[in-house]
């Protein structure tokens, strides 16, 4: 039987707003999860993404980058009991798609098709390790992304996410959000970059850097972005052109949810 997609978009956007739940609504996480479940891709072997739902078994499930999604995607369980047919993989890049526009983003280019592996082989689960790591500089990032198949201006729009949701020390080690609005999808993250003077955060935690408020955070990685000579411009495009920032980061974030997935071509 079909999925009716209209009625899943909509229970989707009805258990967004959640006063439980970090500023009221679980939109950010549910973009982490789209994309943590997506970003495990390699182009060399075309193993990873996230068709299969993998992140529902070890190693996948327990990799310290995925710390907090558990929660995510038990979220969404109860929309994939009643809607049966959607596989959890199209369910959980759906969610992060339809997040993003109830957020007042963009509309990503998003195709169903994808299955879930019941009972994968070791070899059908991405190792850990394939996620970025926040701690490191522009060549961790790069490695990382043209490992997917980005370029720099696709790993500077993608990062443009993190105007969303927050850090939270249980989960990464890292706290705080990167802007006021963590709940408005919008190209503040990279004002702030170009804006703000960021200093170092002194706490018992990771490196990680602050405003002049004190309360917005930026990650080692995030500051990779205006250090480097190549990202730099491009964080600076986005800055002042938000038009623009929506039109690349919803072909780059489309791109993303596309990769792996093992059915004829989607068009993007
Ligand atoms: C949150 C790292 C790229 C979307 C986080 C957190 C870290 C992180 C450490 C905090 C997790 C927590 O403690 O809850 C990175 C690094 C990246 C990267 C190192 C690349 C160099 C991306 C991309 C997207 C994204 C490409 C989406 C397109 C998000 C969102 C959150 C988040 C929405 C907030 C989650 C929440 O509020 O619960 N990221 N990220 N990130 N990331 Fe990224």
């Amino acid at each position: 039987m079909a999925v009716n997609w209209f009625a899943l978009e909509n229970d989707i956007k009805a258990i967004l707003k959640n006063p439980q739940w970090d500023d009221g609504h679980i939109g950010p996480v549910l973009v982490r999860l789209a994309w943590h479940a997506s970003g495990t891709y390699s182009k060399k072997d075309n193993t990873g993404g996230s068709d299969g739902a993998t992140m529902r078994f070890n190693p996948e499930s327990s990799d310290g980058a995925n710390a907090g999604l558990e929660k995510a995607r038990a979220m969404l369980e109860p929309l994939k009991q009643k809607h049966p047919n959607v596989s959890r993989a199209d369910l959980w890049t759906l969610a992060g798609v339809v997040a993003i526009e109830a957020m007042q983003g963009p509309r990503t280019p998003w195709y169903p098709g994808r299955t879930d592996k019941e009972k994968p082989k070791t070899a059908e689960i991405p190792p850990n390790g394939r996620l970025p790591d926040a701690s490191q500089g522009s060549s961790h990032i790069r490695d990382v992304f043209y490992r997917m198949g980005f370029n720099d201006r696709d790993i500077v729009a993608l990062s443009g996410a993190h105007t969303l949701g927050r850090c939270h020390t249980d989960r990464s080690g890292y706290t705080g959000p990167w802007t006021n609005t963590p709940t408005r999808f919008s190209n503040q993250y990279f004002k702030l970059l170009v804006n703000e003077t960021w200093t170092k955060k002194e706490w018992n935690g990771p490196l990680q850097y602050e405003d002049s408020s004190k309360e917005l955070m930026m990650l080692p990685t995030d500051m990779a972005l205006i250090w480097d000579a190549k990202f730099k411009p491009i964080v600076e495009e986005y800055a002042a052109d938000k038009e623009l920032f929506f039109k690349d980061f919803a072909a780059a974030f489309g791109k993303l949810l596309e990769l792996g997935v093992k059915r004829p071509a989607a068009k993007l």
